[in-house]
C-alpha cells in the first residue's frame, strides 16, 4: 500500500522547503556587514570603538549645542577644523551613506529618522 520510495523522499523535499526561510537568513543576516571606510582620513571623530558604539549619542550631543545653545564651534581632526555638523562633518569623510551608513543600519535593523530633512551626498 505504501510507497516508501516516494513518501521519504516527498518528506525530505517538503522539511526542506518549510524551513528554507531559515537557510535562507543564515546567509543574509548572519554576516557581518561590508562597509566602505574614507580612504584619504586615518581617523574619526572619536577613536574606531568609541565612534562604533557611541556615534548617535555624538550626534544627539552636536545637535542639541547647535540648535539649543548655538555652539557651532569647531571641531579638529588631523589638523582641518571642521563643524558640529552631520553634513558638512561625518558625510565629507564618509561620502557614502549607502557603502557606510546603512549595511551597519540594516544589519543592526535600526532606521535613523535623520534623512528626512538632512540630505544625504548626492552619489
Ligand atoms: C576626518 C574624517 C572623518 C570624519 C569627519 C568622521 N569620520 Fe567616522 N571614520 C573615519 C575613519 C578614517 C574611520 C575608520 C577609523 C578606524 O578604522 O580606525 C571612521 C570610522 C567610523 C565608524 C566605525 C566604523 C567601523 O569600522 O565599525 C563610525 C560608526 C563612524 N566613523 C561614524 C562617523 C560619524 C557618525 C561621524 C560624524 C559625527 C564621523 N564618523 C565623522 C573618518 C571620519
Ligand atoms: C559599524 C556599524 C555602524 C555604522 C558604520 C554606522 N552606524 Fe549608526 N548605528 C549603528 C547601530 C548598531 C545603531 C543602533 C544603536 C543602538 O540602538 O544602541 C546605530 C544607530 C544610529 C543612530 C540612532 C538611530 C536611532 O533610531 O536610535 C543614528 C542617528 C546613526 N546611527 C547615525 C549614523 C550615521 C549618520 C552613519 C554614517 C555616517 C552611521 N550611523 C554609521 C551602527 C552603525
Ligand atoms: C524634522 C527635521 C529634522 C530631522 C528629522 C532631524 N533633523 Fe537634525 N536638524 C534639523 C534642522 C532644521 C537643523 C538646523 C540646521 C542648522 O541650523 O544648521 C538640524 C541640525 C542638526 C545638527 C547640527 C547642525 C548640522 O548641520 O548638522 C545635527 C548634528 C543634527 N541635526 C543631527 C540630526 C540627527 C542625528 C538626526 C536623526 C537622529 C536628525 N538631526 C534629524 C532638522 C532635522
Amino acid at each position: 500500500m505504501y510507497d516508501s520510495g516516494k513518501i521519504i523522499p516527498g518528506l525530505i523535499v517538503f522539511v526542506l522547503f518549510i524551513t528554507i526561510p531559515i537557510w535562507y537568513n543564515r546567509g543574509s543576516a548572519g554576516a557581518p556587514p561590508k562597509i566602505e571606510l574614507p580612504k584619504d582620513a586615518k581617523t574619526c571623530v572619536l577613536p574606531a570603538a568609541e565612534i562604533r558604539a557611541k556615534h548617535m549619542q555624538l550626534l544627539n550631543v552636536w545637535r542639541d549645542e547647535v540648535l539649543r545653545d548655538g555652539q557651532r564651534a569647531n571641531i579638529e581632526i588631523e589638523g582641518k577644523q571642521y563643524p558640529k555638523s552631520l553634513m558638512l562633518t561625518c558625510m565629507k569623510c564618509h561620502t557614502s551613506k549607502k557603502q557606510f551608513c546603512d549595511p551597519c543600519h540594516t544589519y543592526a535593523a535600526v532606521k535613523p529618522y535623520c534623512w528626512e530633512c538632512h540630505l544625504a551626498p548626492v552619489e
